[in-house]
């Protein structure tokens, strides 16, 4: 079936649900979401894919959540949702677009390392100082932010 990745002008339209797979904290997806600029992959005009950007420092952006429902995972619509938010990005005159992901994420690290990211640092223990509870994923704790950047300047053409 066909994807169709646009721009989303309302970002509270987004279902919450689908958001909660990259964020389930409501006092974070708060913070960001009527800051950010919004795409989405639709299927038959359902929403099965999000993405929310938001401005954080003059000329950088960072992509706060990436979600995908579970059934069209592998398809290619992550790629495709940051594929649109560089797009965005570059055209808004941004140098710099930044994403984290937590440690035990290693899908998530493949995708935007074929994306053009590259890891820059670690934020130890952010997860523990941020979260109430401990969070498992794939079996391990949940610790660390794996911060990751591009630079628009340098990654022209790694979009594709
Ligand atoms: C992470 C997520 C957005 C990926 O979306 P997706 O549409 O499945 O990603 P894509 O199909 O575009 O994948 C692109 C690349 O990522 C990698 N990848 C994606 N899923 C993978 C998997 N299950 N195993 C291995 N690699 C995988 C592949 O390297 C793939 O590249 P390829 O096409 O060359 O094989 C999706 O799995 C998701 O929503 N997860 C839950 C929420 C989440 O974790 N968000 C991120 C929070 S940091």
């Amino acid at each position: 079936m066909e994807h169709v990745i646009e721009e989303c002008g309302d970002p509270r339209s987004i279902p919450q649900d689908l958001l909660y797979l990259a964020d389930p904290s409501d006092e974070m997806l708060n913070a960001y979401v009527d800051v950010s600029f919004a795409f989405v992959c639709r299927i038959d005009r359902e929403i099965v894919g999000a993405l929310l950007m938001m401005p954080t420092r003059p000329f950088t952006m960072e992509i706060m959540n990436i979600s995908v429902r579970e059934p069209y995972w592998n398809q290619g619509i992550g790629r495709k949702l940051i594929q649109g938010a560089v797009k965005k990005a570059r055209e808004t005159g941004m140098r710099k677009v930044e994403i984290g992901t937590g440690n035990p994420g290693v899908v998530q690290m493949l995708l935007y390392q074929k994306c053009g990211f590259r890891i820059t640092g670690v934020e130890f223990d952010y997860f523990r100082r941020c979260c109430a509870e401990k969070i498992i994923e794939n079996g391990i704790e949940c610790r660390d932010m794996i911060r990751m950047e591009m630079h628009l300047d340098e990654e022209t053409q790694k979009e594709g």
